[in-house]
């Protein structure tokens, strides 16, 4: 078992409090989706995928298991990325799916005892498969992943609507930059969809959204030892119909100081102030497509769900 780290722990403390000190002070107050994802946000995470309103991850699925097999035969990887890969079980499709022509599976998180782990389990599930890890993140890492015969890349579950479509075409292009012509890419990408199913799947009625969002103030509690009280703020989820994204903010319900002693820091908030703590956007697939081939990219699937609410997409590099 191989795990590279190219984001160590010091290097991480060190983004998110610049990230932190960034956002906090500037206004509108934002913070990085990065830092939803300790081990209590990651265990949200998983559930929010099994709500009833929170369809992209099971529509996601339902895709990878009809499509895994026509990407295979397109895409005959000999070693696969996983930007993002998490610890779920769309990974276990697509090994099944490419296991006659894979020697390698490189999965890479930010997080690294999620990443460690996933690794130690696929080790052995997949005996005949060389499990190499990769601790980073995924804009930085694209430089830095191991080479070693035909490669593909998925970046899936939608995590590309985290990124402003700036970042969104850096990211593209660093990914064809490390491709070679023939080498494919599989993306996963929410689709513009009716607003009442989207605003439900970021905002649930069992709340557990509104937990997963609050969690990122118990990070910054843990982390840079502030004094966030998650109670005295509320989950929002609002549809930005002019950048087609859905925003989460965290909305202050009273007038407020939080300090922030690991920045020497301390933030004020209006009654009614918010911190946007994540875009996720959603395509058009035509200007999707258009961003791909942008970057370098021939779109040969696209495969969409029947309620047209997801794409996964097949692309090779021009
Ligand atoms: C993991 C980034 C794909 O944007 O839908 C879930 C995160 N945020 N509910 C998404 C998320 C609110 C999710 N991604």
């Amino acid at each position: 078992m191989i795990v590279d780290v190219h984001l160590r722990p010091e290097e991480l403390d060190e983004k998110l409090r610049e990230d932190a000190r960034r956002g906090l002070t500037s206004a509108p107050k934002y913070l990085s989706p990065t830092w939803l994802y300790d081990a209590q946000g990651s265990a949200l995470f998983e559930e929010i995928t099994r709500l009833p309103e929170y369809y992209p991850t099971r529509t996601e699925f339902a895709l990878l298991q009809q499509r895994a097999a026509d990407f295979a035969e397109a895409a005959r990887p000999e070693m696969l990325v996983e930007l993002g890969s998490g610890s779920s079980e769309k990974t276990h499709v697509l090994l099944d799916a490419l296991e006659s022509h894979l020697h390698t599976y490189v999965p890479q998180d930010v997080s690294e005892p999620a990443l460690r782990s996933a690794v130690a389990r696929l080790s052995v599930e997949y005996p005949n498969l060389t499990v190499h890890g990769v601790v980073g993140d995924f804009t930085d890492s694209l430089a830095r992943l191991p080479s070693g015969g035909k490669r593909a890349i998925a970046f899936l579950g939608g995590t590309i609507g985290n990124l402003v479509p700036s970042e969104r075409a850096e990211f593209l292009a660093g990914t064809a930059g490390i491709l070679r012509t023939g080498e494919w890419l599989l993306l996963g990408a929410g689709l513009v969809t009716d607003l009442d199913a989207l605003l439900a799947a970021y905002d649930d009625a069992a709340g557990v959204t509104a937990e997963f969002d609050k969690n990122v103030l118990r990070v910054l509690n843990d982390r840079l030892d502030a004094d966030f009280d998650p109670d005295r703020f509320v989950h929002r989820a609002v549809w930005d119909a002019e950048n087609e994204w859905i925003e989460m903010r965290l909305e202050a319900t009273e007038a407020m100081v939080v300090r922030i002693p690991g920045l020497d820091l301390d933030i004020t908030f209006d009654e009614g102030e918010q911190i946007r703590t994540e875009i996720s956007a959603k395509f058009r697939l035509s200007g999707l497509a258009q961003e791909l081939e942008d970057a370098g990219f021939s779109v040969r699937h696209e495969w969409v769900d029947p309620a047209g609410r997801f794409v996964l997409l097949g692309a090779s590099r021009r």
